[in-house]
């Protein structure tokens, strides 16, 4: 079965654990240039993105990128009309196999990046995890990294799921900003 050569996910969240606030909106809060520019490093080392109808990646060589978008509005799979890069994938219609066969990359590389959903949906299948957190914020009633946060932490989702932490990187000093990696073994 096809699968890409190494699934990599990137989030940062408040100290709560909340990837995006009530409204589903993410906010200034969780903007760093530190972690922007550390999250638009990894992508450009992976060769395709995924992620839920409502996220994007806004990086400077997203267009660059294969992508696949996760909707209910489409059966299975689909081109996406709106991307000549990007198809649609319904994972209740068919598997994730199916769909990164669709994507035509085999030995690629995959980056995960949002939301909710998705990044819950690849907790069996991560390599690689990036788990920033923003300093100071919290986001009540927002809209979790995982399900399952609360009352878990997402590094105790991570650990629950076979990730281990590897290392910790200071993205920036002044403003406490830490990126942890955990990784699978
Ligand atoms: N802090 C971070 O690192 C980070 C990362 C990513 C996103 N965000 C923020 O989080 C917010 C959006 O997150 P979100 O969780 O609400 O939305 P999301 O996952 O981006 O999008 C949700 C939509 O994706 C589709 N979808 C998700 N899971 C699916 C599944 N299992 N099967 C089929 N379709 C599925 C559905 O689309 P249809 O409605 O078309 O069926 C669903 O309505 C945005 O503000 C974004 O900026 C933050």
């Amino acid at each position: 079965m096809t699968l890409p050569k190494e699934i990599v996910g990137f989030a940062i969240v408040s100290e709560d654990g909340m990837l995006a606030d009530a409204q589903g909106v993410m906010p200034p809060a969780l903007k760093f240039e530190a972690d922007q520019k550390f999250f638009a490093a990894g992508m450009d080392r992976v060769d395709a993105a995924i992620h839920g109808r409502h996220s994007h990646e806004m990086q400077p060589h997203s267009p660059r990128r294969k992508r696949i978008t996760l909707t209910r509005q489409i059966a299975s799979i689909a081109r996406d009309p709106a991307n000549p890069k990007g198809i649609l994938w319904n994972p209740g219609g068919t598997s994730f196999e199916q769909a990164w066969r669709a994507l035509d990359l085999p030995d690629g590389k995959l980056g995960v990046v949002g939301g909710t959903d998705v990044f819950t949906l690849f907790l069996p299948r991560y390599d690689v995890f990036y788990l920033t957190r923003a300093p100071g914020v919290t986001l009540p009633g927002g809209r979790p990294v995982f399900s399952g946060v609360p009352p878990q932490t997402p590094e105790q989702v991570l650990a629950a799921h076979g990730l281990g932490l590897v290392s910790t990187q200071v993205l920036n000093p002044a403003q406490n900003l830490t990126v942890t990696e955990w990784r699978r073994g």
